[in-house]
């Protein structure tokens, strides 16, 4: 009995003075291993008679017991003690720099239809959208060009070769075969049609997005953007017009010497029709927007066509033209874009090339507020 105690002093010795977990598990494997002396004392329990063994096996077990969690003690302090020197160790310094990640950039269409919107909202104005695949009801016939109609041919559209089930259609006015054909849209103005007959009147929105014509040079690209706007109350005229598209020009392009012409022309969807030109001068191979038209130097741009909106259109959009009227427009945000930001080819907007987009785009972090500046440059 006394060489057991000797061996359990011996081996708490060891565990005391253990300084990793490695020693500390090898003297656990020479203690309570499979062939370590506890368990080699457990077995000589087998060989001894009843009354030798009720005395020795407690006190062999109390041995076990006491090495065992003298160990798992042990265990505790070491990785305690490991926890404390990595802290210690590792500590992080707060006011290092953080790294540096590559940041993508907004195009510079984002960016501009974001500067519309804020423009806009400042005026009361909400966006609204609608599909690009439009059927040929709400892109033509709605704005009063029906299918014989000479305007249609202008438009260069992509047409796809289904036409849709008259069951999508939400009203009977929208059935027939050709109205159900699908194609993309040419213009955002059928979004007009759609917000009046969702919303009905009065309504105040501009309708941001792509558009499509078959039709691709240096100036033209097959996919190109628009913005639509449209006001229907009871009392607008060509007046609030003017006065909105002036108002916009200026806060867009960020000073006030905008001249906007109005110049009497023809969309089969407004009654009188008017195309819009603002005056601008060449600095060097740059228009830059600004001044009168017709002053030395100077000439005129067009930006877009507008008009108040045909009674017919009301009355396709459910709306009772004896009662509302109002006007629309319709802008190229691509060429607004490269007018604002000094680009001269369209083309590049649509080829995704980080180069452009890293000297032309826009950091994420600059939202464009009248505050700060719509047109706010990283
Ligand atoms: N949708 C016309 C176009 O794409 C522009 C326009 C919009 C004209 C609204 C008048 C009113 O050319």
């Amino acid at each position: 009995m006394s060489e057991l105690t000797d061996q359990k002093a011996a081996s708490l010795a060891v565990i005391a003075a253990a300084e990793t977990l490695e020693a500390l598990d090898a003297e656990r494997v020479a203690a309570l291993g499979k062939k370590g002396w506890v368990s080699l004392a457990l077995k000589t329990l087998g060989g001894m008679s009843p009354e030798e063994r009720a005395e020795a096996a407690p006190a062999i077990q109390a041995v076990r017991a006491d090495i065992a969690e003298a160990i798992a003690s042990k265990k505790d302090a070491l990785e305690a003690a490991a926890l404390e020197a990595q802290l210690a160790s590792e500590t992080v310094d707060l006011t290092l720099p953080g790294p540096d990640l590559p940041l993508g950039s907004v195009h510079p269409v984002s960016q501009v239809m974001d500067e519309l919107a804020e423009i806009f909202a400042d005026l009361g104005f909400a966006v609204a959208t609608g599909p690009e695949i439009e059927d040929d009801w709400h892109n033509f016939t709605a704005l009063n060009m029906d299918e014989s109609h000479p305007a249609r041919a202008m438009h260069d559209t992509f047409y796809f070769p289904d036409t849709v089930p008259d069951s999508a259609a939400s009203s009977t006015a929208e059935v027939g075969h050709k109205n159900r054909q699908m194609l993309l849209r040419t213009h955002t103005s059928p979004v007009q049609i759609r917000s009046m007959k969702e919303q009905g009147a009065p309504i105040r929105i501009i309708a941001p997005g792509r558009v499509y014509r078959s039709d691709s040079d240096a100036t033209h690209t097959p996919m190109f953007h628009q913005v639509e706007g449209l006001v229907i109350d009871r009392d607008i005229h060509l007046g609030h017009l003017k006065w909105t598209l002036e108002t916009f020009f200026k806060a867009f392009f960020e000073r006030e010497d905008i001249t906007l012409r109005l110049r009497p022309s023809y969309f089969p969807f407004t009654e009188p029709s008017v195309e819009f030109d603002v005056g601008y001068a060449n600095e060097g191979d740059r228009r830059v927007v600004g001044g009168h038209g017709d002053e030395p130097g100077h000439d005129w741009m067009e930006l877009g066509g507008s008009g108040m909106v045909n009674s017919r259109v009301l009355e396709f959009a459910g709306l009772d033209p004896s009662e509302w009227q109002g006007f629309a427009f319709g802008l190229g945000i691509d060429r607004i874009a490269m007018l604002k930001y000094g680009m001269n080819d369209l083309r590049a907007f649509f080829d995704g090339d980080p180069r452009w987009l890293s000297h032309y785009g826009f950091s994420p972090f600059d939202q464009p507020t009248l505050s700060a500046g719509v047109g706010a440059r990283a």
